[in-house]
């Protein structure tokens, strides 16, 4: 009788576990109790991928030499320097601790400061504007003293993290600080 009974007790106590794990790893997250996919998914997140803004998207034939200011500490400038060169611009790094002084050289209104600052044609380009927009601006020689991506908005050229891509604007200023809005990125 006993020996009988251990015979199928055994397999249904480890079924029971078998179906009792299964069930804590796949029915448990679904229910979105415990949610270990998320651990992946996220890690998965903080690996880089190919930026959206390496596609060259605008013809262009003018000037190519860019001057850019901007503190030695500054990761996210270094990456908005690479992805200027992926676009065939040719930068001359000016690393400085005193961006400020350099921001009011260049008469950039207080409101569209960012982190680093760019001379080219004479026009400031202050901040993660996509190489794209520079081009178009440049190939427009429109009577602005320059533009701005205010800010570091996540996901803008040098500012990539992952799939978090925050909307914003780029703003043309001009000397007396009046502000228009270039182009506005609600999603990309
Ligand atoms: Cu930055
Ligand atoms: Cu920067």
């Amino acid at each position: 009788m006993l020996k009988s009974y251990s015979k199928w007790l055994l397999p249904l106590i480890v079924g029971a576990t078998v179906v009792g794990t299964l069930g804590i790893f796949y029915w448990l997250p679904s229910l979105g109790i415990i949610n270990h996919s998320q651990t992946i998914t996220s890690n998965s997140k903080s690996i880089t991928t190919a930026s959206v803004w390496d596609k060259v998207t605008e013809s262009y034939s003018g000037t190519r030499e860019i001057t850019v200011y901007r503190s030695p500490s500054c990761g996210c400038c270094g990456e908005w320097v690479k992805h200027m060169q992926k676009h065939g611009f040719k930068i001359t790094d000016i690393k400085t601790e005193d961006m400020k002084a350099i921001k009011q050289k260049y008469n950039l209104p207080q409101n569209l400061a960012s982190c680093h600052t760019a001379i080219i044609d004479g026009y400031v380009m202050e901040g993660h504007i996509p190489a794209d927009d520079v081009k178009r601006f440049l190939k427009q020689k429109p009577k602005f003293a320059g533009l701005a991506v205010p800010g570091m908005p996540l996901g803008t050229p040098g500012m990539e993290s992952g799939n978090r891509k925050q909307p914003f604007v780029i703003a043309a200023f001009n000397q007396k600080g009046e502000i228009q809005v270039f182009k506005e990125y609600q999603s990309y």
